[in-house]
C-alpha cells in the first residue's frame, strides 16, 4: 500500500488507512533511533529541502534529522537570507528549488493554503509542516502514534483538547486524525479563543474545564500563541494559568492512567504547571521522539521507496 497523493498537506485529506500506513511505517523507524549509529542508506540520493517562513525548533529540526538519519540530502532555505527579502514570490523560490533537484520540499508559512498552492505549482513532493491557522499534520500524526502507542488504540478513547482552540493548527489537525480514527474529541478553553461552529468537526465543546477533563484517557495541553492574538481575547497570563492551565487538581479529574501531551513549545506554568510537565503521566519528550520517526515514515512514503528498498536498508 502507498499513500494516494505525492504530498502530504493536511490530514483532512488522509483516509483512515493512510493514517494507519503511516503510523505502521512509524514503528521500525523508531527503531532505527534507537540504534547506536542511527542512519540507514534507504534515501541516499534524494534531496530535501526544508522551507519555513515561520519560526520552528522541533519540526524544523526533526525532519532534518529524519532527512539525514535516511541518508538524504539535505537544505534549508531561510526566507531572511534568501531572495525572498528581494520580492521573490513563493512560487519562484520553490521553482528555483525544484531546478536544482529537490525531490521532497517541506514548507512552514503563516499563510493558511501555501503548501496546497505549492504542490499544484511543482513535481516534487510538498508536506505542510504548518500552515497559518490551518492544519500541522506532521504534528497530529506524532501526537496520534504517542498515544496508540501508549494505549494500544485510538478508537473509543477520549480526548481533551485545552487551550487556545482558536488560533491552532494543533487542535485542527488532531481533532480532523482523532475523530476519523473513532476517539472522542473534547475541546475546551476561554470562550473567546473558541472558534464559532467547532462543533461542526464532530467533538464537543465543554465551557467548563473540569467538566471536559472528567474521565478522559489523554489530555492534549496547547499554548496561547500569543503571535496571533489580538488584544482582550483572554484574562492576563495570571488569570489563565488560573482559570485554564492544567494543574495537578485538574489533572485529577481525568483517568488515573490519562496521558498529559503538549505539541511545544510549552509555558510552564501558564498552561500547564510545571510539575505535570515533568510528572509521569507526561510524554511530552515522547512525542519530540515519535516526530522524528513519524517524519521519516513520510519521508520513506514519499519518495515511493516502498516497494523497492527495505527501510533498514
Ligand atoms: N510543535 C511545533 O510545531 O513546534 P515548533 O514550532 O518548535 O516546530
Amino acid at each position: 500500500m502507498s499513500l494516494n497523493s505525492k504530498d502530504l498537506l493536511g490530514i483532512r485529506e488522509l483516509t483512515v488507512e493512510e493514517i494507519n500506513l503511516i503510523l505502521d511505517t512509524a514503528t521500525p523507524m523508531k527503531d532505527i533511533l534507537k540504534r547506536k549509529i542511527k542512519k540507514v542508506p534507504t534515501l541516499r540520493g534524494r534531496t530535501i529541502v526544508t522551507f519555513f517562513y515561520e519560526p520552528s525548533t522541533r519540526t524544523r529540526s526533526s525532519f532534518d534529522l529524519a532527512a539525514k538519519y535516511l541518508s538524504a540530502d539535505t537544505i534549508a532555505i531561510s526566507p531572511s537570507t534568501s531572495s525572498v527579502v528581494k520580492g521573490e514570490s513563493l512560487k519562484d523560490t520553490a521553482l528555483t528549488i525544484e531546478a536544482m533537484g529537490a525531490n521532497i520540499i517541506i514548507i512552514r508559512h503563516s499563510a493558511a493554503g501555501s503548501p496546497h498552492l505549492l504542490a499544484k505549482t511543482v513535481r516534487a513532493s510538498v508536506i505542510n509542516a504548518g500552515d497559518g491557522t490551518h492544519e500541522h499534520p506532521t504534528q497530529a500524526l506524532l501526537d496520534m502514534y504517542t498515544i496508540r502507542e501508549k494505549k494500544g488504540t485510538l478508537k473509543g478513547l477520549k480526548v481533551a483538547i485545552l487551550g487556545d482552540i482558536l488560533h491552532s493548527r494543533v487542535a485542527r489537525s488532531n481533532i480532523w486524525g482523532l475523530t476519523k480514527m473513532g476517539a472522542e474529541v473534547r475541546v475546551t478553553g476561554p470562550a473567546t479563543l473558541m472558534p464559532a461552529e467547532i462543533e461542526k468537526l464532530g467533538v464537543k465543546v465543554y465551557m467548563s474545564v473540569e467538566e471536559a477533563l472528567e474521565g478522559v484517557d489523554v489530555i492534549n495541553v496547547l499554548r496561547i500563541q500569543l503571535e496571533r492574538q489580538q488584544q482582550g481575547l483572554f484574562p492576563s497570563i495570571r488569570e489563565y494559568a488560573r482559570l485554564f492551565g492544567l494543574n495537578k487538581q485538574r489533572l485529577a479529574l481525568a483517568r488515573p492512567d490519562a496521558l498529559v501531551l503538549h505539541p511545544g513549545p510549552m509555558n510552564r506554568g501558564v498552561e500547564i504547571a510545571p510539575e505535570i510537565a515533568d510528572g509521569t503521566q507526561s510524554v511530552i519528550v515522547e512525542q519530540v521522539t515519535n516526530g522524528v520517526a513519524i517524519r521519516m515514515a513520510l519521508l520513506y512514503l514519499l519518495s515511493g521507496e516502498e516497494d523497492s528498498n527495505e527501510i533498514t536498508g
